[in-house]
């Protein structure tokens, strides 16, 4: 179980990026809070396996709408991580368990 941040600090800014150390390795995570729940993710696009914001780029498309990815435009629902665009269209980011616990936020890998 690994912390991120607080409930206070998601509210405040709904979309935000971690990497953490995992092993000695980067770990990128993208949390979320939509539609009152909290959401993880780990930060790799299935097509080419980077992160969805690259040299801290924005994470979200121009509508605001989806995740985006910097590089190449996939488009994935904030809601499943479904990709709805983009050249890994149909596969998904894949969605990381997150806990809150005392108002702490903390996530499975
Ligand atoms: S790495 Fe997959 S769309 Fe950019």
């Amino acid at each position: 179980m690994h912390f991120l941040c607080t409930f206070e600090q998601l509210q405040n800014t709904p979309i935000q990026t971690f990497d953490l150390m995992v092993e000695n390795e980067q770990f990128p995570v993208i949390l979320l809070l939509s539609e009152d729940k909290i959401r993880a993710y780990h930060n790799q696009c299935p097509h080419a396996w980077v992160p969805l914001n690259r040299a801290d780029s924005n994470i979200l498309s121009g509508c605001q709408q989806y995740l985006q990815c910097s590089s190449h435009f996939a488009q994935f629902n904030m809601l499943d991580g479904y990709c709805v665009y983009g050249p890994c269209q149909g596969r998904s980011l894949r969605r990381l368990g997150a806990q809150l616990v005392d108002s702490n936020i903390f996530i499975y890998l």
